[in-house]
């Protein structure tokens, strides 16, 4: 065998847990990815772009900084496209973290932190979150050591929707000056809470941002990494000149030219869809804890399936994705939990903004939660259904 280097043989390979099923058949409802279509015009950008500019050349990232400095808003050059948010967290993490080195985050966190982290044999220091999902204020700067290279915050987080207030992030940025503070903002569109402001007052700040969300673009691959420009110098070398394909470039560059579709889906899911959800699941006796766009039910093994199937009859919007329990304690896994009623477990329902017809064809579909859990990931054949997008025309 060819060797290796052992930290990258230590760690396991992202299979995603629909193997070797075609996804577009499913209602896809684990991955926090939008269930819109792309706007017609953004279609038409794409095409516009190949048909008339071509992709014969390298991408040119010029128009789409001007344009997104006005999105968000900062210098052209405050701001790094990267293949995807992923590829942001992959150059930060790259810039500051040697081997040995500790990087604090709150755990559990969005899982690319560990892997990249681990890839460069960096040190994890995870400070679990509070009770019922709240930020570890009390205890989250106490794990910040002489060997912390690097400090992350994902606000709000996935996969617990936990928010973390900007007061706390200064007083962060200013208690820790000379390490550089990572605040990733991915739901940003929907919570309309960014840290975009204290920018300009510390330079230890970079904040990563993405269209995979709100945008809906989640195939074409684009994010933005936003920070001090002797900082973006540096993450430039490190991300590669044509990372990013220039047809995401000119859709991106559409989609900030025209925010209405956007912005009206995000109104579906936090003004209507998440509010029901939480009035639904209040008057259905369901505790819950309350995230960015995701409420976890905190019920009992023997109550899931009542508290799901009712959930989805309603006209919700609400969807669920994975149970939580395994982020909380490995040892515990959905089936260890199936099997021993009476013990407490969550669930994220990912609010979106599907509709009655949705709902419907998920209660007909699937009346129990175990069959629910398989939508986003494993549905036999015989259980396809049509896709959200379907659905709604
Ligand atoms: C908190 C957070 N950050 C980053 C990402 C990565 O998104 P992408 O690489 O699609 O931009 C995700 C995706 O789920 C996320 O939830």
């Amino acid at each position: 065998m060819i060797p290796v280097k052992p930290n990258i043989c230590a760690i396991n390979t992202y299979t995603t847990p629909w193997a070797a099923l075609d996804r577009t058949e499913y209602l896809r409802l684990d991955l926090n990815e939008s269930t819109q279509p792309l706007p017609e015009y953004v279609l038409e950008s794409m095409v516009r772009f190949i048909r008339d500019t071509g992709v014969e050349c390298y991408p040119d990232y010029c128009g789409f900084y001007e344009k997104l400095s006005s999105y968000c808003p900062v210098p052209a050059d405050w701001l790094l496209a990267t293949n995807g948010s992923d590829q942001g967290i992959d150059v930060i993490l790259r810039a500051f973290l040697a081997p040995g080195d500790e990087m604090v985050v709150a755990r559990p966190e969005f899982a690319m932190f560990g892997n990249i982290a681990n890839l460069l044999d960096a040190k994890i220091v995870g400070v679990p979150y509070a009770e019922q999902f709240q930020f570890p204020y009390e205890t989250f700067h106490e794990a910040v050591s002489a060997a912390t290279r690097l400090i992350v915050i994902i606000n709000p987080n996935n996969p617990t929707g936990t928010p973390v207030s900007l007061e706390y992030i200064e007083w962060l940025l200013l208690k820790f000056p000379t390490i550089p503070i990572l605040v990733d903002e991915a739901y940003y569109e929907y919570t309309k809470t960014t840290s975009l402001d204290l920018l300009k007052r510390h330079d230890n700040l970079i904040v990563l941002r993405t269209f995979s969300k709100a945008f809906a673009m989640a195939g074409l691959r684009i994010g933005y990494i936003i920070a001090r420009p002797e900082l973006i110098a540096h993450f430039e070398k490190i991300r590669g000149p044509f990372a990013v394909n220039s047809v995401a470039l000119a859709a991106a560059t559409a989609q900030i030219e025209n925010q209405d579709p956007m912005q009206k889906h995000v109104e579906e899911v936090m003004e209507r869809s998440k509010p029901f959800t939480r009035e639904f699941l209040s008057a259905s006796g369901v505790s819950f804890n309350r995230g960015c766009r995701e409420l976890f039910p905190n019920c009992r093994a023997r109550d899931r399936s009542f508290c799901f199937s009712s959930a989805i009859t309603q006209d919700s919007g609400a969807l669920i994705t994975r149970p939580a329990t395994r982020w909380l304690d490995p040892h515990e896994s959905w089936e260890t939990i199936r099997d021993a009623p009476g013990k407490n477990c969550h669930h994220r329902i990912s609010v979106k903004g599907a509709g009655v017809l949705l709902c419907k064809v998920m209660t007909k579909t699937c009346g129990r939660m175990t069959m629910i859990r398989r939508i986003g990931f494993t549905k036999p054949p015989s259980m396809v259904m049509p896709m959200p997008n379907a659905i709604w025309a």
